[in-house]
């Protein structure tokens, strides 16, 4: 992780053109699928950051062959599977978990390190565990590992208690080449994962998956093949150069953007304030002051996105009035509040749930929701990132406020965005990388 520091001088407007990237969220799950052939596949616009680069490392150390993994279009082959135990990584993220399914398939056998990425909560993977369970996997927890074997895995009916990303997704990667049926009731219907299912049917699986009712169905197949399949644009990134505009009163043109999976942020844009024009070949974001003050909930898609809101509070501490911010995904995801408060901003943030809804975070000691009071002059100042999107919630206060800030730990922007500093520099930002 690199121990680099941002210095940014803020007070530019963004303006300009930029493209966006391939999702890392989606591009490390298909990484993952493809250890589930012999045959090579080919995945096309693959974003160089961090996290692709860790999970290309999980993929060599089980066997996987790359090419063309400086560019975006990788080719990764794993006729064989060099060892079905993955020691535990220097460079942890949530990804190993997700190997137990094609490791199991191939091997009979598997141990995946345990999991690291960002500290936003109690991220515990009872539903993974408890789905392969079902699906006749027996895992043991070991002191640093996951141990798991199976002499059959066969489908089962699983209903899940949140519609988890990742139980999805390794229920998904389980499912595909199991015995019979699996069917998950009130799963994940991200856009990340429709792009994992588009990859895995033109692998030769046969699913049937229902966004509106939140089921999808796995019919288990013999084999999967080879496959070349493209990763979406990030909607994060999208979401991150947008907010980044509209803090600054700048106005930019994000080549490649789409609105798939986009229209709770453009809503939320509009009732800001801000304007998004969907063009065939992008997406234009502008706006100037005065925002209006606004109450979001995060939710799973179609809602707005629990990745969303920590550049979004950015924004709302432009707005008049105020705000509310209502996260009911992770209970702890409000850590870098309190830099955006040494910089200027007045949020206060509790454990009620405030906003009109309950959530299941209801009654425990969690701070999940946040009020957000402005406009308020944000200034330059010296912050450590916690986390992922924390880390841009940092990045764009900074491109807002007068004077020079200093960001430390920027490893953990590194982990989600390729080359962001160059980016925003092109976009007409004082940004060094020192
Ligand atoms: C994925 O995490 C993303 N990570 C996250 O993005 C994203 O915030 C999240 O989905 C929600 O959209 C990757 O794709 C690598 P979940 P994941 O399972 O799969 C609880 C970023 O910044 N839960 O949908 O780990 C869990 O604690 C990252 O790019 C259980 O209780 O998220 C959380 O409260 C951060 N038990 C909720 O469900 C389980 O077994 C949603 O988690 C699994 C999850």
């Amino acid at each position: 992780m690199s121990e680099g520091r941002f210095i940014i001088r803020g007070g530019r407007q963004l303006e300009g053109e930029t493209v966006v990237y391939g999702s890392k969220n989606a591009a490390t799950k298909m990484m993952v699928a493809s250890l589930l052939t012999r045959e090579p596949c080919v995945l096309e616009n693959i974003p160089l950051s961090g996290e692709t680069d860790i999970t290309r490392e999980l993929c060599e150390r089980i066997g996987s062959r790359m090419s063309g993994a400086e560019g975006s279009r990788w080719e990764i082959s794993t006729p064989e599977i060099a060892t079905s135990v993955v020691p535990e990584l220097s460079r942890k993220n949530r990804i190993p978990i997700l190997a137990l399914g094609p490791l199991l398939h191939r091997k009979g056998f598997a141990e995946v390190p345990v999991l690291g990425g960002c500290p936003i909560g109690h991220r515990p993977i009872n539903f993974h565990l408890e789905a392969l369970n079902r699906m006749g996997v027996r895992i043991e927890r070991r002191a640093h590992s996951y141990y798991a074997e199976a002499e059959e895995i066969h489908g089962a009916d699983l209903v899940f208690p949140f519609p988890s990303v990742g139980a999805t997704e390794s229920v998904l990667l389980t499912g595909v080449l199991a015995k019979g049926t699996t069917t998950i009731h009130n799963a994940a219907t991200e856009p990340e994962i429709m792009n994992l299912i588009g990859m895995l049917r033109a692998m030769g699986a046969d699913i049937r998956a229902d966004e509106v009712r939140r089921e999808i169905e796995i019919y288990g197949v013999e084999r999967l093949g080879g496959v070349s399949a493209r990763v979406m644009p990030d909607r994060n990134e999208v979401v991150s150069f947008a907010t980044a505009a509209l803090a600054t009163d700048g106005d930019i043109f994000i080549r490649d953007a789409s609105a798939n999976g986009m229209q709770a942020f453009f809503e939320a844009v509009c009732a800001l304030g801000g304007t998004c024009e969907v063009r065939e070949d992008g997406v234009r974001f502008f706006g100037r002051r005065p925002y209006r003050r606004m109450t979001i909930q995060t939710a799973p898609h179609p809602g707005f996105m629990t990745d969303w809101q920590q550049p979004f509070c950015v924004l709302l501490t432009q707005a008049e009035g105020a705000s509310i911010i209502h996260e009911t995904v992770y209970d702890d995801r409000f850590g870098y509040v309190k830099d955006l408060c040494h910089m200027g901003a007045n949020i206060t943030v509790t454990d009620e749930c405030l906003g009109g809804e309950r959530c299941r975070f209801d009654g425990a000691t969690y701070n999940h929701s946040a009020r957000i009071t402005g406009p308020t002059k944000l200034s330059g100042a010296a912050i450590t990132v916690p986390d992922l999107r924390a880390g841009m919630a940092h990045m764009i206060a900074a491109l807002a406020a007068e004077g020079e800030s200093v960001i430390s730990g920027i490893g953990h922007i590194d982990r989600g965005y390729a080359k962001l500093d160059e980016r925003l520099r092109a976009l007409g930002a004082d940004i060094m990388r020192k």
